[in-house]
């Protein structure tokens, strides 16, 4: 049995990038391992975020985790903020990263890209991310490519750590899918399908309508060739779909390649909205059913004690590891 950390941040409703690059892989995982779900809502506010809007991000999140198929009574659901050992560990990992490896994540330089005002948070995320993943001794942290990175940087900070005071912390490994780790936007097929996108025609919410949905996939961005190949370098739109419909249907990319052979990318489309449309309706609908419930409540403030009592060992360890503790 792995230990299994990953998280997903309240900053607005999740697409079906989140979905196909990491939520989806987490189900599976559930079944012969021990599972740690996180909602990240001190990674949400190193941006600014409305107060009302991110309490409802953080239930909104909590029952689309359900919805998809988490079942709180395998894996430890939880909200980050209510783990106080999550920033107290975050703070004594960024004592130990380096501004300049900080700098150097592409994720700050994209997110800072041109703002005037950014805050140290968004600089600082990722030892809070790594205070995540170290606290539980996770073995694997399933996520899509763009975390890669960040993955790599918990890894420096746990060995520099672990050489520097105590060997306490397990070295995690990333998972990241074959097919999926990038969802692309639908309007610009070489940027990431983001929840943040200014453009709503760029991404599918996974709690968007049918018909937005239909309307969405018409108007993805392909190209003018009209034959359905998955060619990444040279039919970056139509790959991206391809690689949708594969994930939401279960069927490889060669035979969807088949069967639209010699058939236009009219015919795809309209196919695919329906694949996708399917993907989401049993998880809108039991997303819906429990959002408003105090069930929900009550799985988090569970998975919050369950969360907090691996953690405050954890965190302990390395408070004496650094001489934090007075006895
Ligand atoms: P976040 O909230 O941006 O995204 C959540 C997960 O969705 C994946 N993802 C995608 N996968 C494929 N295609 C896309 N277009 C796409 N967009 C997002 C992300 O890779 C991620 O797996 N820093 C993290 C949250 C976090 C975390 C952690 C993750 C905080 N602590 C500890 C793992 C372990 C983030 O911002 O994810």
């Amino acid at each position: 049995m792995k230990t299994i950390f990953s998280g997903i941040q309240p900053s607005g409703t999740l697409t079906i990038g989140n979905y196909l690059g990491a939520m989806k892989h987490f189900v599976g995982l559930q079944e012969e391992n021990d599972c740690y779900f996180c909602i990240v809502n001190q990674h949400a506010i190193t941006v600014p975020q409305e107060k009302k809007t991110l309490k409802e991000n953080t239930r909104s999140l909590a029952a689309l985790y359900i919805a998809s198929g988490i079942d709180p009574d395998r894996s430890t659901l939880f909200v980050q903020s209510e783990v106080p050992a999550h920033a107290q560990l975050g703070w004594m990992l960024q004592c130990v990263a380096y501004i300049g490896e900080l700098e150097r994540m592409t994720q700050f330089k994209d997110k800072s890209e041109g703002k005037e005002a950014v805050s140290a948070g968004l600089l600082t995320y990722p030892p809070l991310m790594a205070a995540d993943i170290l606290l539980y001794s996770t073995d694997i942290v399933p996520v899509g490519e763009d975390q890669k990175q960040h993955i790599e940087l918990t890894r420096d900070l746990a060995e520099r750590f672990n050489k520097r005071y105590n060997n306490i912390f397990k070295i995690p490994e990333a998972q990241i899918p074959k097919v999926g780790a990038r969802i692309m936007s639908l309007q610009n097929p070489l940027k990431k399908m983001s929840k943040s996108d200014e453009n709503i025609k760029g991404f599918i919410s996974m709690l968007d309508t049918e018909k937005q949905i239909i309307k969405k996939i018409k108007s993805a961005q392909t190209d003018s060739d009209n034959s359905i190949k998955y060619d990444k370098e040279n039919k970056p739109g139509i790959s991206n779909l391809l690689s949708i419909y594969s994930l939401c249907s279960n069927e490889s990319i060669e035979s969807i390649e088949q069967k639209y052979s010699g058939k236009g990318y009219g015919e795809f489309k309209t196919d695919l909205a329906e694949v996708v449309v399917n993907t989401l309706r049993p998880i809108q609908e039991k997303y819906f059913e429990l959002i408003d419930s105090e069930k929900l409540d009550d799985i988090l403030d569970h998975g919050a004690e369950k969360a907090s009592e691996t953690a405050n060992k954890m965190l302990r360890k390395a408070e004496r590891a650094m001489g934090l503790q007075r006895k």
